[in-house]
C-alpha cells in the first residue's frame, strides 16, 4: 500500500473542503493529535499526515491547498517496504527526498503536548544530550529509554551551547534533531537553547529521566550537572534511571573516522592520549585549587566600537563608518587574573588604575568574585583603554585608538606597589607578571619580582603601544617564560633565526626552567632545561577573535608549570586553552575550566 507524508504550511484561508480532505487522510493515522476542523483552520505550521489512500485523493488535496494559498510538500514514507517499486504518475510536485519531521517541536509546543498526553494517563520519558553522530549505542539507549514509559521525548543542546571544542558539533542541531526524529522509538525532539538539561527538565517534568550508563558513576560527570538534574527530576516526582547498553562515544568515532584534524595532529593526539587520561588531567587541574597566586601587571580596558561601513568620504580618501554599539572587556592583567581563577581559588591581583576614568566599578563587576583585588590609583591618568573600531559583527578591526599613560609609574605609586610586594610576596606559591609594557612594572619592581626566592612566570608583551621596547630580557630572571614568536625574535634581535635556538638562548639567559613560544596557528614550542624540546600543534581552527589567546595560554599554563607538571602535558593544555580562547570575542569571558575539560575529553578519545 502507498504511504506518504504531507507537510502543509502557510494555509491562509483553509476551506472546509481542505479540512474534510485532510481529516479523511489522517483520521486513522494520528488519533492522538485530536485534529478537528478548528485546529486545522488555525494551523499555520508544518503538519505531517500519512496517506494510505489513492493518488486521486492526494492530487485533490494538493489542488485545494494550492487554491487556498497554502503550500504542500509530499515526502517519501520512512518505511521503504511500504513504498511502491514504481512511483505512480502524479500531478503533484516531485517527492522530496529530505526527511522533514513534525516530531521536532519547540519546548513550548512540547509543554502543550505533554499536558495532553499526561491527561490521557501516559507516562513521559525524557532523554537529553548532544547526539552528534548518532550511533548504535545511542539507538540502544533510546530504545531502552522508551520502555520506561509511553511517550519518549529527546531534547538536544543547541549548537551554540555545545562545549566540545572547535569544530563540534560536527552536525548542526537541525540535522541532529532530524536524525533522532527518524528513530521509531522517538515521539518528539526539541532543540534547547541552554547549556544543560535543566531547562528541559523544568519544562517537561518527566516521569522518567533516562541517562546512559556512563553517568552511573555520578562523580565522573565533569560538569557535576547530574546531581542538579536528579534533584530537579525528583522535585517534580519523577525518577532518574540509567540504561545499561553498550557505550560508544561520538567523540571517539569522530576522532577515528571523520578526520577532524590534519594527519600530524591526529598522530600527536593518538600518542598523547596513550600517556594521559582525562581523569588524571582533571585530578591534576583540581590539585591547583589551593595554589596561592599573585597576578601583577597593567590593567587594560579593551573596547570594541562596532560599526557599519557607509562608503567613501566625498572629500577625503577614507571610508566612513556608522557607529552601531560598543562593548568593554576586562583585558590585560584583569583577563589574566580571571583565567587563573578558573584553576585556583587563591588569586590576588595587584594593578594600577587611572584616578580619572578608572573603570573601577566595571572592573569589580567583571573580575571573578574569588579574586582579591588591590588597586593602586595613578593620579592625573585614565585607566588604559584600547579602543578598536570593528567592522560590523565580523570582529575585524578597522582602527585602534589607545588612551594610555605609559611613562614609568611615579615614585609614590611605585612605593605603594613595592610595599605590597615587600610585605606579601613570600606568601605566594607563584607570581605571574603580566607585563604589557604600559608603565606599571618599573625597573625597581622588576628587580623585586626577579628575586630568586619567588617563583616567577613571565609574559612580557610587545604591542603597538610599546613598539618592541618591552622585552623579556628586561628581567634578570624568571622561572617560566611564555611569549609569542614575534616577542622572542625582538628579544634576541633575530628576525630569521631558528626558534628552538632562540628559545634555548632566552631560557639560559633568564635562568628559566621552562620557556614556551606560542606560534598562533602553528601551536607552540616548549623547552625545558635539561630535558629538551616539545612541540604541540594548534588544536582548533575556528577563529572568532585572536585577541587574548596568548594571555589565556600563559595564564592557565603557569600554575601547571609551578606544580611541576610535564612539558608535553603543559603544551596540550596550553593549546587546548588557545583553541578555546580564539573562539571568544576579545576577553568577553575567561576560558572556562569545565569547557577545557570537555574539550580535552574529546581530544583524548581514541
Ligand atoms: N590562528 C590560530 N589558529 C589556531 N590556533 C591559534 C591561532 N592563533 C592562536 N592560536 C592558539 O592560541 C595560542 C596563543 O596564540 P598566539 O601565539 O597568537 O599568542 P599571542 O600572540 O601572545 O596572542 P595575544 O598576545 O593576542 O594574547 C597558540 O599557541 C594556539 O594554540
Ligand atoms: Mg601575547
Amino acid at each position: 500500500m502507498d504511504s506518504y507524508q504531507l507537510v502543509i504550511t502557510g494555509i491562509c484561508e483553509p476551506t472546509a473542503e481542505i479540512a474534510d480532505q485532510v481529516l479523511d487522510l489522517i483520521e486513522d493515522v494520528m488519533p492522538d493529535e485530536v485534529l478537528d476542523r478548528t485546529t486545522l483552520i488555525t494551523l499555520n505550521q508544518p503538519l505531517v499526515v500519512k496517506s494510505s489512500d489513492s493518488e486521486a485523493q492526494l492530487t485533490a488535496l494538493y489542488d485545494s491547498i494550492s487554491r487556498a494559498g497554502g503550500k504542500v510538500q509530499i515526502i517519501r514514507s520512512r518505511s521503504t517496504d511500504q513504498f511502491p517499486e514504481e512511483a505512480p504518475p502524479r500531478r503533484y510536485p516531485p517527492v522530496v527526498e529530505e526527511s522533514t519531521s513534525t516530531k521536532v517541536k519547540t519546548l513550548e509546543e512540547l509543554q502543550t503536548l505533554v499536558a495532553r498526553h499526561r491527561s490521557a494517563g501516559r507516562k513521559i520519558v525524557l532523554c537529553h544530550g548532544v547526539f552528534d553522530l548518532v550511533h548504535l549505542g545511542h539507538v540502544r539507549h533510546i530504545n531502552a529509554a522508551r520502555k520506561h514509559g509511553d511517550i519518549l521525548i529527546i531534547t538536544i543542546t543547541a549548537d551554540q551551547h555545545v562545549k566540545r571544542g572547535p569544530g563540534r558539533p560536527v552536525f548542526n542541531h537541525n540535522l541532529r534533531a532530524e536524525t533522532l526524529s527518524n528513530l521509531e522509538a522517538v515521539d518528539y525532539v526539541a532543540i534547547i537553547d541552554a547549556p544543560t538539561a535543566m531547562a528541559s527538565i523544568e519544562a517537561i517534568q518527566p516521569d522518567v529521566y533516562v541517562k546512559g550508563q556512563d553517568y552511573k558513576d555520578k562523580k565522573k560527570d565533569l560538569t557535576g550537572k547530574i546531581f542538579d538534574e536528579q534533584e530537579a527530576v525528583e522535585r517534580y516526582g519523577g525518577k532518574v534511571v540509567f540504561t545499561d547498553e553498550i557505550t560508544f562515544s561520538s567523540s571517539q568515532l569522530i576522532n577515528l573516522y571523520l578526520d577532524s584534524y590534519p594527519p600530524q595532529t591526529m598522530e600527536y593526539l593518538k600518542e598523547i592520549s596513550s600517556r594521559y587520561s582525562i581523569e588524571r588531567i582533571a585530578e591534576m587541574l583540581d590539585a591547583l585549587k589551593q595554589m596561592r597566586i599573585l597576578v601583577i601587571g597593567d590593567a587594560i580596558i579593551d573596547q570594541y566600537h562596532y560599526c557599519t561601513t557607509l562608503g567613501k568620504s566625498s572629500k577625503e580618501n577614507i571610508v566612513a563608518n556608522k557607529y552601531l554599539s560598543e562593548e568593554n572587556f576586562a583585558g590585560g592583567s584583569l583577563a589574566v587574573a580571571n583565567h587563573v581563577a578558573q584553576l585556583s581559588d587563591n588569586v590576588t591581583l595587584l594593578t594600577v588604575l587611572g584616578e580619572n576614568d578608572s573603570f573601577r566599578d566595571f572592573i569589580q563587576a567583571k573580575l571573578n568574585s574569588k579574586i582579591k583585588a588591590e588597586f593602586v590609583p595613578r593620579p592625573g591618568c585614565v585607566t588604559t583603554v584600547k579602543r578598536r573600531y570593528i567592522a560590523g559583527d565580523t570582529n575585524k578591526k578597522l582602527f585602534e585608538v589607545c588612551f594610555l599613560e605609559d611613562t614609568p609609574l611615579p615614585r609614590r605609586e611605585e612605593q605603594l606597589v613595592g610595599n605590597f610586594l615587600e610585605q606579601y610576596l613570600k606568601d605566594y606559591d607563584l607570581v605571574l607578571a603580566a607585563d604589557f609594557g604600559h608603565g606599571m612594572i618599573t625597573r625597581r619592581l622588576m628587580g623585586m619580582l626577579s628575586r630568586p626566592t619567588n617563583r616567577l612566570a613571565l609574559n612580557v608583551q610587545s604591542n603597538s603601544a610599546n613598539r618592541g621596547f618591552n622585552l623579556v630580557t628586561k628581567y634578570a630572571r624568571g622561572d617560566f617564560i611564555c611569549i609569542d614568536e614575534a616577542e622572542i625574535r625582538l628579544a634576541t634581535h633575530s628576525r630569521f633565526g631558528d626558534i628552538p635556538k632562540l628559545a634555548r638562548q632566552i631560557c639560559h639567559r633568564l635562568h628559566a626552567r621552562q620557556i614556551i613560544v606560542t606560534q598562533g596557528s602553528e601551536g607552540s614550542l616548549s623547552y625545558v632545561q635539561g630535558q629538551g624540546f616539545s612541540k604541540t600543534p594548534a588544536l582548533g581552527f575556528q577563529k572568532v577573535d585572536l585577541v587574548g589567546a596568548g594571555d589565556a595560554f600563559y595564564a592557565l599554563t603557569s600554575p601547571c608549570f609551578a606544580a611541576g607538571y610535564p612539558q608535553d602535558l603543559i603544551g596540550l593544555i596550553g593549546n587546548a586553552v588557545g583553541s578555546l580562547a580564539i573562539q571568544i570575542v576579545c576577553n568577553r569571558e575567561p576560558v572556562n575550566k569545565t569547557d577545557l575539560l570537555k574539550f580535552l575529553t574529546r581530544l583524548l578519545k581514541f
